[in-house]
């Protein structure tokens, strides 16, 4: 047998293990992260085996697992996809104060109504605070439990109970095991207590959900090991003071990654959203300039979404700020914009929004977010109910992005009336009452949609105030 390695030393940010020290994590990059683990660490992790090693089995006649067990909200169901495996450890990450809690209660609620017995483990608040949160939320159903419990052994002991069907641990990086030198929320504290959290529910064959914050750099605090160690992880997204929230999903080993749960947060806690497209339109404001209107398509359903674009003289240095959309998305929009359309940027202010707290990542709705600065920049509207899909290239280009048949037919259900897309690849299926206009360039579509204003000038006798600086 090969001899094994001693690992004593660990990085503290990404948990890389190394046999000496070293001053620059090999893995990470960071300097001076690596440190002397624990003495309890140096032991292996991993199931002891008692009864020495069973033959393999047929894996036609391996006798199936429990069945899966809902929820019962329809937006979380669905990211889980389609409900919770027996012994599966789902990590419910986000930023603090997002409501990872709220969602989670509500969870617990949902799942106690159905006659399971359910324990939430707080290890940040106490009974009393978890206990009022859920009554704001709804009738406690009596087959929910509630602890409130930092020490790992006290938790591995409820946990152990024979009755639980589901239990929650807020928050993982709370919780600690005195037996680790380290303070709860560090490396050695975070792996080891999670690493026996999961190997008890796999032997209990128990559904665990764990919460763990996010720090600033974007990553599960201290460790993102946690992330390969959990079977799920999903993230709880949206601005903290804005209305809505998007679970994803970012690692599922029993579903799809692709679904994302929409919800609205209010009085009584998390609300799903039916029809997300349906209320970001009715907040729409056609007729003002500086707005245009996309479809992003979220896991798999098509939403519609407002992009908001200020261009203004700016004052000193200009600011360059956006909410919603990927910051170097925007960058490259501007750039683009720059050089087709000549936008004085150099000096000028650039905001752009998206109202509602979505964060679109989706090359797809660039064109509508170039469409409503140049828009802003004009002090000009769009055209009435109009839609706008395409990738913004580094030429001018306007690109072909995916499922741009979903995205046509979730305007039509809207309503819209018209849409401008990329004129490559020519589409099939036109939806019908849409009247589609399909353009190669950017400064194509900047003349498409701002024409019919010019053309409503001339019938009133007036020029245009500045010529097609696109043209
Ligand atoms: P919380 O679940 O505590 O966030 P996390 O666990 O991710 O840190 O939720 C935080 C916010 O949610 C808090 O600012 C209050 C708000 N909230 C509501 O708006 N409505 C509600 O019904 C509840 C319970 C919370
Ligand atoms: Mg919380």
């Amino acid at each position: 047998m090969p001899k094994q390695k001693r690992i004593v030393f660990a990085c503290s940010e990404c948990g890389y293990e190394a046999p000496r020290w070293l001053g620059r994590c090999p893995d990470c990059g960071e300097y001076n992260t690596l440190a002397e683990q624990p003495a309890y660490f140096r032991q292996p992790l991993g199931p002891t085996r008692a009864a020495g090693v069973s033959a393999p089995q047929r894996m036609a006649e391996t006798p199936a697992g429990p069945a899966r067990r809902l929820v019962g909200i329809g937006e979380f169901d669905r990211v889980l996809g389609g409900g919770l495996v027996a012994g599966s450890v789902i990590l419910l990450a986000g930023d603090p104060g997002i409501g990872k809690s709220t969602l989670l209660l509500q969870a617990c609620l949902s799942l106690a109504r159905q006659e399971a017995q359910v324990l939430y483990i707080s290890a940040e608040e106490s009974t009393h605070q978890v206990q009022d949160r859920a009554r704001r939320l709804g009738e406690i159903p009596p087959s929910l439990l509630v602890a409130a419990e930092d020490d790992l052994e006290a938790i591995e002991q409820y946990l152990a109970a024979e009755s639980l069907a589901v239990a929650v641990i807020d928050s993982i990086q709370a919780v600690s095991d005195p037996e680790v030198g380290s303070p709860p929320g560090t490396v050695s504290q975070v792996r080891g207590s999670s690493s026996r959290l999961i190997r008890l529910a796999k032997e209990r064959n128990l559904p665990l959900f764990l919460v763990g914050h996010v720090t600033k750099e974007g990553m599960v605090a201290g460790p993102r090991l946690l992330e390969h160690m959990v079977d799920t992880v999903l993230y709880l997204e949206g601005e903290r003071h804005l209305g809505y929230r998007l679970l994803r999903g970012q690692k599922n080993r029993f579903g799809s990654t692709d679904e994302v749960g929409i919800f609205e947060m209010t009085e009584m806690g998390l609300v799903e959203v039916a029809d997300p497209s349906g209320v970001f339109l009715s907040q729409y404001r056609s007729g003002a300039a500086g707005t245009a209107l996309a479809v992003v398509i979220e896991g798999s359903r098509p939403l519609l979404v407002e992009t908001q674009g200020l261009i203004s003289p700016a004052a000193g240095p200009p600011r360059r700020a956006c909410t919603g959309p990927d910051y170097n998305r925007v960058s490259l929009i501007l750039a683009v914009l720059e050089k087709q359309a000549r936008l004085p940027l150099s000096v000028s202010d650039v905001f752009v929004n998206i109202p509602g707290g979505l964060r679109v990542s989706e090359p797809a709705a660039d064109l509508a977010i170039a469409l409503s600065l140049i828009s802003s920049y004009r002090e000009r509207p769009l055209p009435d109910r109009t839609i706008c899909i395409g990738e913004v290239g580094l030429t001018g280009e306007i690109r072909a992005v995916s499922r741009l048949e979903r995205r046509l037919a979730e305007a039509a259900r809207l309503g819209l009336k018209r849409a401008v897309i990329p004129s490559e690849p020519p589409l099939r299926n036109l939806p019908a009452g849409v009247e589609v206009i399909s353009v190669e360039t950017i400064k194509q579509a900047i003349a498409e949609l701002l024409k019919s204003a010019d053309a409503r000038r001339k019938v009133t006798g007036e020029t245009a105030s500045r010529p097609d600086r696109a043209g």
